[in-house]
């Protein structure tokens, strides 16, 4: 595992660290004065940034340094394409602040080649309640790797958070550092089988042919649920059943209203389905009735690096919920039809709530990776992701969805 330089330096657990006495810190909260006032310095002819996300010039910037520099897969074929509106979104929830949209420049031509962010969220973990830092979209330009410039970015970010009064953080990463509270696996549902095949996503397993393939992935045309986009006036009773639902897991997020609506309901985009491009934005049924589940899925693209054929690879995220193995089946099943109809060419989803038990049965495929969840400056027991903690199942612990 490495000697961790930075992060031994870190109030975080220790790798092979046993479970804590009880829940808490690891160091206590700083007062506005033992804050550092000044930013941490970075390497000659690299200046601080505040990228400014409600200019959308400055947001391209951060779009054009992703796009280019931020997460591949194994085998470097594919990069996530985090759009433009997509991190305009992500990063301007409610509460945010712009002093956590941390960008590196080059002096000389200001140049963005290192981005960092966070965003404010409140965290239930074992029912003990706090204010976080949600921290995503760390990225150093290629030329810039491996010359210490990450642990700059998290240190600035963090002492940009502990000018706020918050001194907890969560975040992912595919990498093992000190230390992960949950490892939860990948999962891929396969819809345009033809496509995640010339890519090289998926195979041919053995003794099955590509047109066996095709029919198997096939998914009904039309929702066989009375579903429909979420509006306005579904935000009180929505914000109800996400509550009472996911009590059912140890680690979760606490929303407001204002939260709910912005998370579940502003990031629908506007204009009709196929407007823009087909598939895309959803008709919407008039008959609306009680609210007794819901779905979510988000958009996230990919460049598919080294093909001539296709260029963009269009993947869902997926969250669920249900009470029985069968409704969430049916439910999500019906998420299937909509992010087929949406065309995307994958449903992604990974070993957190009540996934594990649908998965297979929905045909959703083990993948290659898997995601560390880290809490900074807080310790709690394991929580379970890909296999079961004690007698808590594989999944059920976790309830926190990174964009
Ligand atoms: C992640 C990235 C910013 C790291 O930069 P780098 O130049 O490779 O690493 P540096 O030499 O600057 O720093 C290495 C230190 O940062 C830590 N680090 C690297 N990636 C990290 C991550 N994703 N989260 C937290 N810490 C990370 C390393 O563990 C190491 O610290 P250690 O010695 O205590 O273990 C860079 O590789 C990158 O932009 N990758 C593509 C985008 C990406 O993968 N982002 C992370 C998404 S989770």
């Amino acid at each position: 595992m490495g000697a961790h330089k930075f992060w031994s330096t870190q109030p975080v657990p220790k790798l092979g660290e046993g479970p804590p006495l009880e829940d808490g810190y690891i160091e206590p909260p700083k007062t506005p004065d033992e804050v550092r006032q000044d930013s941490y310095p970075l390497p000659e002819d690299f200046e601080w940034s505040m990228v400014d996300i409600s200019d959308p010039n400055q947001t391209k910037e951060v779009y054009d340094l992703l796009s280019a520099h931020y997460v591949e897969d194994d085998l470097a074929s594919l990069r996530f394409q985090y759009t433009s509106e997509f991190l305009q979104w992500a990063l301007k929830p409610p509460g945010y602040h712009k002093e956590w949209h941390v960008g590196v420049r080059v002096s000389s031509n200001k140049k963005l080649v290192a981005f960092i962010s966070g965003v404010p969220i409140t965290i239930q973990i074992r029912g003990k309640v706090f204010t976080a830092s949600e921290i995503n979209y760390i990225c150093v330009h290629k030329k810039l790797r491996s010359r210490r410039l990450a642990p700059v970015l998290i240190k600035e970010v963090t002492r940009q958070v502990h000018l706020k009064g918050v001194f907890q953080a969560i975040y992912t990463a595919g990498i093992v550092i000190p230390t992960p509270i949950a490892v939860c696996q990948y999962f891929h549902r396969t819809l345009n089988v033809s496509k995640l095949l010339d890519i090289g996503f998926t195979y041919v397993p053995r003794n099955m042919t590509t047109a066996k393939m095709i029919r198997i992935h096939k998914v009904p045309d039309t929702p066989t649920l009375d579903v429909r986009p979420m509006e306005e006036k579904d935000v009180v009773p929505l914000a109800d059943l996400f509550t009472r639902y996911m009590r059912r897991f140890d680690m979760v997020p606490v929303m407001s209203l204002e939260d709910v609506r912005y998370q579940f309901l502003s990031g629908q985009g506007t204009g009709k389905i196929g407007e823009e491009r087909e598939g895309r934005r959803l008709g919407q049924n008039p008959q609306s009735h009680k609210i007794t589940d819901f779905f979510s899925m988000y958009c996230l693209p990919s460049t598919i690096l080294g093909s001539l054929k296709h260029k963009i690879l269009d993947a869902g995220g997926a969250e669920e919920d249900g009470r029985l193995k069968a409704r969430l089946q049916t439910l999500i099943g019906n998420a299937l039809v909509i992010a087929n109809q949406a065309k995307l060419d994958v449903l992604n989803a990974l070993t957190l709530m009540d996934n594990v038990a649908i998965l297979e049965d929905l045909k959703f495929g083990p993948g290659s990776a898997c995601l560390n969840f880290y809490l900074y400056n807080w310790r709690t027991s394991k929580l379970a992701g890909v296999t079961d903690e004690g007698d808590v199942k594989a999944g059920r612990s976790v309830g926190v969805v990174m964009l």
